[in-house]
């Protein structure tokens, strides 16, 4: 299986923070941001990854992470996504990269303490469909919520006012070959954007979605309070492991 992280957009809600830099690049404690959703993909056995990139400063992530050594790869592709069309438009340019291939797919500002490596080798033994991963949170409301039913997840909403429940849909995502056609279907959002939860419902409505409960801390870093939410944490990781 192969890895895709998704670090475009041009980080709008961390302004200035994000004026001369990418926001995949800010540091997170004590390495930049985008080292840490790399490393997720590297504990769960993936050696072949893909970053998508985007805005003005796309040549420094070649100049960070070069061909991926510090990660233990021999080599890292990367691709370029122009302007702001969203997660699921990031996800398209990774079209020719999957190959017909699942793949599994994580943001650029999210960050886990657990590994993820039994989801994903589960996944990998019959990768028909798509699975995600949710978690529970006190502020449901910022993020693509999960309505579930009994063992099944019957849809998800995206920023909803009214949370139908407090899980979550965190950015990992594991999709079969089938993602790139729905990616094609999609029309863009109210906030113009091509969203990747329009995606996960397409999977939901065919009936084949998967899901598992995420062990383990979670969090986002695309705005002030989780991006120090997320030094925190790490911060408290690293030094107890210390
Ligand atoms: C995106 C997704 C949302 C998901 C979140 C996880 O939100 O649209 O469904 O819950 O990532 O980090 P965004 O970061 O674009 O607000």
């Amino acid at each position: 299986m192969k890895g895709v992280v998704l670090a475009g957009g041009l980080g709008s809600r961390l302004l200035p923070l994000t004026k001369v830099t990418n926001k995949h690049l800010l540091p997170v404690y004590n390495k930049p941001m985008i080292y840490y959703p790399i490393e997720t993909l590297v504990r769960a056995g993936i050696e072949e990854i893909l970053i998508v990139t985007g805005g003005n400063n796309a040549g420094e992530f070649l100049r960070l992470l070069g061909n991926g050594r510090e990660f233990g790869l021999k080599h890292l592709n990367y691709t370029y996504q122009e302007g702001e069309g969203g997660i699921a438009d990031a996800l398209k340019l990774a079209e020719f990269f999957a190959d017909d291939t699942p793949i599994l797919v994580i943001l650029g500002d999210n960050i886990i303490e657990s590994d993820i490596r039994p989801a994903v080798d589960a996944f990998k033994q019959n990768p028909v469909g798509a699975k995600i991963l949710i978690k529970e949170v006190p502020d449901p409301g910022r993020f693509g919520v999960a309505e579930i039913l009994g063992d099944r997840i019957v849809g998800i909403e995206e920023k909803p006012e009214n949370p139908k429940s407090s899980f979550v849909v965190t950015g990992i995502y594991m999709y079969d070959s089938k993602v790139f056609e729905i990616a094609k279907t999609l029309k863009p959002s109210s906030r113009g954007e091509l969203e990747i939860t329009d995606v996960n419902n397409h999977y939901i409505r065919a009936g084949h979605m998967h899901f598992e409960i995420l062990e383990g801390w979670w969090t986002d870093a695309g705005t002030f309070e989780s991006l120090f939410r997320a030094n925190r944490l790490v911060a408290e990781k690293w030094i107890t492991e210390v």
